[in-house]
């Protein structure tokens, strides 16, 4: 289960995010856009100068979200989630929390379901053959996107993860303005797919031990392989660089490890508690009907049969 540190590939130096010269993959390369101009900021692509400084900021800010907030968010999007079905629950509950306590409005299974279709187009357009239109189609969900939460900037700068950014990380102490909403914006892209992993993982779980799982259960079923199972780095002592797979999976640190340690784990493991403890609180088990999970290069999301569908 523990990995000897000294040997522990997230802390190698030489095994980076990126191959020297190359900030972004092919697909971004050739089509450019809003999408390569985000990819090229976020701190998960990055290990300059600046990504220590950036990550500490960042870090502090999340770790000043209060759980009561963070709570109440998870289970408001878990309540205006339920009436889309249990694929619909688990996809949207981690990003919407993400983006509601950035102060991003969904009132309603529409707004959620938008949030939803941005972030799968982003998604399409990060993938390793997007054409084009795939990369064309995520870059104008990247700047949607960019666009609400200026809005909610300006609106609402005092929604909790707006007010703990805006305090702990805000644009001045980052590259520019530019690498501060593209990180902002990361927040909610980074809690999409792990998200929805875990959280329709622990819906599996409940669906085998009938018992709602703990945050303690999260962490295991995450370390089982039920969220992000392996990751990727290119060892730059090769020339070219050669890409190297880290598992995580059946390892003591299922949120990585290192300078790209996952910053947002409590906010994740607290939300997705609070959307569990939520849906124990309403009549009857879930009653779910498991469909074939998409199957991702570093993980698997689990699917569900909507309801109405189910014989
Ligand atoms: C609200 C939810 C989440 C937020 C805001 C978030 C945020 C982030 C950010 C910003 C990074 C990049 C850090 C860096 O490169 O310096 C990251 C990395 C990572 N996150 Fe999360 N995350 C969330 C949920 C999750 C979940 C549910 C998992 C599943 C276990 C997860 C697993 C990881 C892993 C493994 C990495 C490191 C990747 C690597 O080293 O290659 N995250 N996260």
């Amino acid at each position: 289960m523990t990995s000897c540190p000294i040997h522990s590939p997230l802390l190698d130096p030489d095994l980076r995010m990126r191959p020297p010269g190359e900030p972004l993959p092919p697909p971004l390369c050739a089509h450019g856009g809003p999408l390569g101009d985000v990819f090229a900021r976020w701190l998960r692509q990055r290990d300059d100068g600046a990504h220590a400084p950036e990550k500490a900021a960042l870090t502090r800010a999340l770790q000043a979200l209060s759980d009561d907030d963070i709570r109440a968010h998870a289970r408001r999007q878990a309540a205006i989630a339920r009436p889309g079905g249990w694929s619909h629950w688990s996809w949207a509950v981690p990003a919407s929390t993400a983006a509601s306590l950035l102060g991003i409005e969904l009132n309603d299974v529409d707004a959620q379901r938008r949030l939803y279709a941005c972030l799968r187009a982003m998604a399409a357009g990060l993938g390793a053959d997007a054409n084009a239109d795939a990369v064309l189609a995520g870059g104008a969900a990247v700047t949607t996107l960019l666009t609400a939460l200026d809005d909610a900037e300006r609106r609402s700068p005092d929604a909790p993860l707006q007010w703990t950014l805006l305090r702990h990380a805000p644009p001045a102490r980052w590259t520019d303005r530019a690498t501060f909403t593209a990180n902002r914006l990361a927040l909610i892209w980074q809690s999409h797919e792990a998200g929805a992993a875990l959280l329709g993982h622990a819906l599996l779980d409940w669906r085998s031990t009938g018992r709602v799982p703990t945050r303690e259960d999260l962490l295991r079923i995450a370390r089982e392989g039920g969220a992000v199972r392996v990751t990727r780095r290119f060892d730059v002592r090769q020339d070219p660089a050669t890409p190297v797979s880290v598992p995580l999976s059946s390892t003591d640190h299922p949120f990585g490890d290192g300078a790209h340690r996952c910053p947002g784990q409590g906010l994740a493991l607290t939300s997705l508690h609070a959307a569990l403890a939520w849906l124990a609180g309403q009549p009857g088990p879930p009653l779910l009907d498991p469909a074939p999970p998409l199957s991702l290069p570093n993980m698997d999301i689990p699917q569900f049969l909507d309801e109405e569908l189910r014989p």
